[in-house]
C-alpha cells in the first residue's frame, strides 16, 4: 500500500509550514506505516499532529459537550453507540417509523473523532450541525486536551482494556485496513513498539494513567469504564454511564417490561450493530464500517500472543502501574 492510499490521518501531506518546522524538533521513530512524532508525550503520525494542534488551537468546549475518549481498538465504537442511544431515548419522536441515528449511520459518524476528523485539516472547522449536547470523541490522552474542568462542565467517558486484547484488536485492524494477510511479523512489530512506548496515541499506560488520574481529581467530569465490565456486567455499567450522562433510568423504565436498559444492551450489541445495513457498507476515516466489528471478546489475546509476550506485557504493567492506585 503507498503512502497516498494510506488513511489520511496517517499521512504528512496536510502539514502547515509552521507544523512542519515544529516536527522538525520533535523526538521521532518508525514503524511500518511510517514516522511518528512525540509531541507533548504522545506519538502521532503527523496528519493526525497537525489535527492535534489545529484542535489545540480551535477547540472551545460547550458546558453540555460530551467527549468519548479511548486508546484505539478498547471499545471505542461500542461505547459511543451506547452514548447515542442513552441520549436518544430521551427525545420525543413523533414519528415510530423513523429510522433510529445507530440504523442510518456508523457510530463514528454520528460521534466523530475531533483531531483527525473534524480538527485534521482547519482549526474552525463548521460545529453549527451539532446540537447541544454536542457529542465528539478523541484518542488523545486527557492533559493533551488541555480542557479547564474548573471553568467547564463539559464530560469525557474514558473506556480502558486490556492491553493484551488491545494489542490483538489492532493488528487484526491494521491488516484490515492495509489490505493484508494476518502476519505474524506486523503483530511482533506492534508488540515490541507497545513494550517501547512509541505505538500511535501510546504510550499506552500513560494513556490510560492520564484519563485515571483525571477522573480521581474530576469524578464529576471524568467517568473511568472497563471494556472488561462493560461485557461481563453490561447493565450496571449502562446505568453507570447514564447516571453520569446525568440522563439516569427512571423507575418507570427500570420497571418496563422489556426494560430500556436492555433494549439499548440489545441496539448496542456486536451481533446487532454489525448486522444493520450501514455497516455493513461505506466507510469512515478510510476504514471501511465493518472493520469497526471483530469478536469482541475478552481474553481473545490468549489465542495469539506466545507466554513470553504475557509475561512481558504483564511485567511492563506491573512496573508502570506501581502506585498509582490503578489495577486491571
Ligand atoms: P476485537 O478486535 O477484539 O473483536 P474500537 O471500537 O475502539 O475500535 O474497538 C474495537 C473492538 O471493539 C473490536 O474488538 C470490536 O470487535 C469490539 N466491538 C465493536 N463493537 C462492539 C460492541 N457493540 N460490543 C462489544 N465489542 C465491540
Amino acid at each position: 500500500m503507498n503512502e497516498k492510499e494510506l488513511p489520511e490521518q496517517l499521512r504528512d501531506d496536510n502539514l502547515s509550514e509552521e507544523t512542519k518546522t515544529l516536527i522538525s524538533s520533535l523526538p521521532s521513530t518508525k514503524d511500518f506505516i511510517g514516522k511518528l512524532y512525540n509531541y507533548q508525550g504522545c506519538w502521532y503520525y503527523p496528519n493526525t499532529l497537525q489535527g492535534v494542534l489545529n484542535f489545540q488551537k480551535g477547540f472551545k468546549p460547550q458546558e453540555t459537550d460530551i467527549i468519548i475518549a479511548s486508546y484505539p481498538k478498547s471499545g471505542t465504537t461500542w461505547l459511543k453507540a451506547l452514548t447515542v442511544a442513552l441520549l436518544e431515548r430521551l427525545k420525543d419522536i413523533s414519528s415510530s417509523d423513523a429510522l433510529h441515528p445507530l440504523q442510518s449511520d456508523n457510530p463514528h459518524g454520528i460521534v466523530p473523532f475531533l483531531e483527525f476528523g473534524l480538527y485534521l485539516k482547519s482549526s474552525t472547522p463548521d460545529l453549527t450541525k451539532f446540537s447541544s449536547p454536542r457529542l465528539f470523541s478523541t484518542h488523545m490522552p486527557l492533559h493533551t486536551l488541555q480542557i479547564p474542568f474548573e471553568d467547564s462542565p463539559c464530560k469525557i467517558v474514558y473506556v480502558c482494556r486490556d492491553v493484551k486484547d488491545v494489542l490483538v484488536s489492532q493488528w487484526y485492524f491494521r491488516c484490515a485496513y492495509l489490505q493484508k494477510e494476518l502476519d505474524k511479523r506486523l503483530l511482533e512489530s506492534l508488540f515490541e513498539s507497545l513494550c517501547n512506548g512509541v505505538g500511535y496515541f501510546g504510550p499506552f499506560w500513560e494513556h490510560v494513567l492520564s484519563y485515571w488520574r483525571g477522573s480521581l481529581e474530576y469524578p464529576k467530569h471524568v467517568l473511568f469504564m472497563r471494556y472488561e465490565e462493560m461485557k461481563s456486567d453490561p447493565a450496571v455499567q449502562v446505568k453507570r454511564l447514564a447516571e453520569f450522562l446525568g440522563c439516569p433510568f427512571t423507575e418507570e423504565e427500570e420497571e418496563e417490561e422489556s426494560g430500556s436498559v436492555d433494549k439499548i444492551l440489545e441496539l448496542c450489541s456486536l451481533r446487532s450493530l454489525s448486522s444493520m445495513e450501514i455497516n455493513k457498507t461505506g466507510s469512515k476515516y478510510d476504514v471501511h464500517h465493518s472493520n469497526y466489528f471483530r469478536k469482541g471478546e475478552v481474553g481473545d489475546s490468549k489465542n495469539h500472543l506466545t507466554h513470553e509476550m504475557e509475561n512481558k506485557i504483564n511485567m511492563i504493567i506491573e512496573e508502570k502501574y506501581k502506585g498509582s492506585g490503578f489495577k486491571y
